[in-house]
């Protein structure tokens, strides 16, 4: 049985992806049967397609908002809560899910730098703050709109967008002594630099998956293995 010792002086930065909510029931994007063998990217998750199409953009996200809310956070999401709460502040979490399994798991450390499903924003950035929204529209006349007039749009970053919390993750990463990266298969940048940056700052590295992700190289140790059945019991804390 795979383990990784966390020392007292250890510092630990989680970054996941869609394999570790694969285990509840949502599908990830790269499989044979993902999300992206059904949809185009360039239809549902650039600026473009949200200019030619909003309403296609919503339907999208509107599935995904009602596949969320009938999901539950799976073992692997628990035992990082979990985690987190051993640790305290020596703990940072990533997500590149726009779930909020990892939230409802007792997860508080995390950012969501993908975006966040349930949430919606202006289309025009007039500097409002994303608001709270989990209805799974029907049509695009039922999307409401900003103060300034502006539509709603999901709280996502497309492609071609900056992911979100930039700044913190940095910071977190050239803190930590530990990186631990689960279910994501290293081929959407800049997360799949964040091994390259802690493996420069002289942290260990370790991967948890089914298979290795394009960046195995970078990993000092490949946990192979659904992140449900191989995260519960993985850390050993001194
Ligand atoms: N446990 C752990 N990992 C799993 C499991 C599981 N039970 N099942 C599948 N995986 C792994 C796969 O082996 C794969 O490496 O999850 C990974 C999923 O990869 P992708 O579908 O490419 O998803 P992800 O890496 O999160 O995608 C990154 O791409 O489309 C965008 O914005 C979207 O955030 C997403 C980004």
């Amino acid at each position: 049985m795979a383990s990784v010792l966390i020392a007292p002086h250890d510092r630990v930065f989680v970054l996941t992806g869609a394999g570790i909510s694969a285990e509840s029931g949502l599908p990830t994007f790269r499989a044979e049967d993902g999300l992206w063998a059904g949809y185009r990217v360039e239809d549902v998750c650039t600026p473009d397609a949200w200019r030619r199409n909003p309403a296609e953009v919503w339907a999208f996200y509107s599935a995904r908002r009602k596949a969320g809310l009938k999901a539950e956070p799976n073992a692997a999401h628990i035992a990082l809560a979990e985690l987190e709460a051993c640790l305290g502040d020596r703990f940072f979490l990533c997500t590149q899910n726009v779930d909020d399994l990892h939230e409802r798991a007792g997860s508080v450390r995390l950012v969501h730098m993908h975006g966040e499903l349930a949430k919606s924003r202006c289309e025009r950035e007039c500097g409002r703050a994303p608001i709270e929204d989990r209805t799974v529209y029907r049509n695009l006349a039922e999307v409401g709109r900003c103060a300034c007039g502006g539509r709603l749009r999901p709280h996502i970053v497309f492609f071609g967008e900056v992911p979100l919390e930039m700044e913190r993750i940095q910071d977190e990463i050239a803190q930590a002594t530990l990186m631990v990266v689960v279910g994501t298969s290293g081929s959407v940048y800049p997360a799949a630099s964040f091994v390259h940056w802690a493996r420069q700052g002289g942290a260990r590295t370790v991967y948890v998956g089914p298979e290795p992700p394009l960046n195995a190289s970078a990993f000092t140790q490949v946990v192979v293995g659904k992140a449900g059945e191989m995260l519960p019991g993985l850390f050993q804390v001194e």
